[in-house]
């Protein structure tokens, strides 16, 4: 659970970080070609950002226990418009789901549909197991979250082996076993990407792991690691920023922890929901 609660915190960093570098006159990163009007357009029509297909994936790659067998519904996405061919050996790109629905993630994976065009590539986002509609257990998600005996097959390794197990049999399906395969991700999802290409370099020749924590392990790396390139991240644009920030943190706990204090901050910050807390506010 506690992993669950810091992979969302990276994720909604991500977003907050973003939204700074809007805020520049020079990006420093390639801007999305999916802009919000072009996306509303492409959702509006027909004609989508991406096809939606189920693969049926094994629930458990490593043992041999009848249990072991069960298969599920996993979904991705594709879009083969800049696509080059098979017989050009035209590359894959394919970006290793997070832990969220694919259609989200692919909406706001500008970077890939922008760089497809100049490669020839075939877009590919996989959905993370027991995320969106990649649901085990029949696709019921109360019997797939009900406990460890369930929820043991939700972790990394099993999604990554999902991952080598799709990227497999599409290129076999699309006659493009020569084509090679670059992976994708952020947050998480980037995670995802950097160890696919550790665990599996036969199947990807790179990996693009944006704003991930790739090798931050307890006891491997200080806990506070994250927090402080975070912390850089924010100085290196502005001393301002980082003092206004840092000061604002005693301030929102004491406003959150008085009587309505939590709905004046949602009030003066514009926030539309109503679950919100300190932390949340501070993240
Ligand atoms: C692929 O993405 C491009 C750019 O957003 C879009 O114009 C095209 O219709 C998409 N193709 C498919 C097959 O969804
Ligand atoms: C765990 O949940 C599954 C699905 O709901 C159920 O069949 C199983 O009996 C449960 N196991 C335990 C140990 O509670
Ligand atoms: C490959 O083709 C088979 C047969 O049509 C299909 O069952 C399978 O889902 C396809 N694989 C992928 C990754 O779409
Ligand atoms: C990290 O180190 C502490 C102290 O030695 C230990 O109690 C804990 O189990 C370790 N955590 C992991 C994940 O190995």
């Amino acid at each position: 659970m506690a992993t669950g609660f810091v992979f969302l915190w990276f994720f909604s960093f991500t977003l907050l970080s973003s939204t700074v570098s809007i805020a520049k006159i020079t990006p420093r990163f390639p801007s999305s070609i999916v802009r919000p009007e072009q996306l509303s357009a492409a959702l509006s029509t027909k004609n989508q950002l991406y096809k939606t297909k189920y693969f049926t994936q094994i629930l458990d790659h490593f043992n041999f226990n009848p249990k072991s067998y069960q298969t599920f519904q996993q979904r991705y996405l594709i879009n083969d418009t800049f696509w080059g061919g098979a017989h050009n050996n035209a590359p894959i790109f394919v970006y290793t789901g997070n832990e969220g629905d694919i259609e989200g993630i692919a909406q706001n994976t500008g970077f890939m549909f922008e760089k497809a065009p100049h490669f020839k590539a075939l877009l590919v986002f996989i959905e993370h197991r027991f995320y969106g509609k990649s649901i085990p257990f029949g696709g019921h998600k109360d019997v797939a979250y009900s406990n460890a005996s369930t929820l043991g097959y939700l972790s990394s390794t099993q999604a990554l082996a999902d991952y080598a197990t799709v990227i497999t049999d599409l290129k076999k399906n699309l006659s493009a076993t020569d084509s090679p395969v670059v992976v994708f991700g952020g947050s998480y999802g980037g995670m995802l990407a950097a160890w696919f290409r550790l665990k599996y370099p036969h199947i990807t020749i790179g990996a693009l792991a944006s704003s991930s924590p790739i090798l931050n392990f307890e006891n491997i790396t200080s806990s506070y690691s994250f927090n402080n390139i975070v912390t850089k991240d924010f100085r290196s644009e502005s001393e301002n920023c980082y003092k206004v920030l840092k000061r604002s943190w005693d301030q929102i706990e004491n406003k959150a922890s008085q009587p309505r204090g939590l709905e004046t901050l949602r009030k003066s910050f514009k926030i539309c929901k109503n679950y919100i807390n300190a932390d949340s506010l501070e993240g």
